[in-house]
């Protein structure tokens, strides 16, 4: 692959939420997961896991535990991507050193290793003409999904990852401004009134155009409204039943 086709594959993201019945070989699944196990990993503690479910009534479980999204159950194959410290316990005990996760920096790690290997596999899927989507909805109720899936203690489900062919085509959906994102040399607060004012308006476009008129929501007030409730509250709790946050 030349580097501008992999330019050119990074911006043209979309999700994908609708597959057709193609099944997707063995062989391009586990391509799928050895991009994600080539992921970058913090000081090399390799703190995932990946579970791969095919099964239909397990992914119709999981659609439904993740908020009734179907496209968990309609999808040829369908990952989870795990933070998990289970196995570096293990190489704690081997050496019978103390095994110290309860700041939050150890669950941070655990998820960011997760997002890197996630997106390594949607980009790896790209290449094989496959779409997806991540799935955050996974996280809805983390107690149900760990006992579909067996999750030991000291991991926690991260994302979830739906792959297959696309049966749909949709329209990118537009970014907010490189210099609402970009900040050279120092962080600039004073641009980004602005920049969101601008983003509001091609934002509200989009969805007018995408929703044939029915809707012309800004950008700023989707986030507003989502950011107005707590979110999974669930989460913490089932992450110091894992072992993670004691302190
Ligand atoms: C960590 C993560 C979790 C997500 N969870 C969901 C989800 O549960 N359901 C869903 O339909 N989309 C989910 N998405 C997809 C986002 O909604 C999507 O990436 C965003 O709206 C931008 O659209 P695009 O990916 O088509 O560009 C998730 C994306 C990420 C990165």
């Amino acid at each position: 692959m030349k580097n501008n086709d992999l330019i050119d594959l990074l911006k043209s993201h979309r999700s994908i939420r609708t597959f057709t019945n193609q099944q997707v070989t063995d062989l391009v699944v586990d391509e799928i997961i050895e991009s994600g196990r080539w992921a970058p990993t913090s000081h090399h503690v390799q703190a995932y896991s990946i579970i791969v479910i095919k099964d239909k009534e397990k992914k119709k479980e999981l659609a439904t535990l993740a908020g009734n999204q179907s496209y968990v159950a309609t999808c040829p194959v369908f990952f989870v991507i795990c933070a998990d410290f289970y196995r570096l316990k293990q190489a704690s005990d081997k050496h019978g050193q103390a095994f110290e996760i309860g700041e939050q920096e150890q669950a941070l790690v655990g998820a960011v290793d997760a997002a890197l290997v996630a997106q390594n596999m949607l980009i790896a899927a790209r290449s094989y003409d496959l779409g997806g989507v991540m799935i955050g909805g996974i996280r809805n109720d983390p107690d149900a999904v760990s006992k579909v899936l067996g999750l030991p203690q000291l991991t926690f489900p991260v994302m979830g990852l739906c792959i297959g062919y696309p049966a749909q085509n949709p329209e990118q959906k537009p970014r907010l401004p490189q210099r609402a994102v970009v900040h050279k040399e120092k962080y600039n607060q004073t641009k980004i009134k602005e920049a969101i004012d601008e983003y509001d308006q091609v934002m509200k476009s989009y969805y007018y155009e995408r929703t044939k008129g029915k809707r012309s929501d800004t950008w700023s007030q989707l986030m507003a409204q989502f950011l107005s409730t707590p979110k999974r509250p669930q989460v913490g709790d089932f992450l110091k039943k894992q072992g993670f946050l004691s302190k």
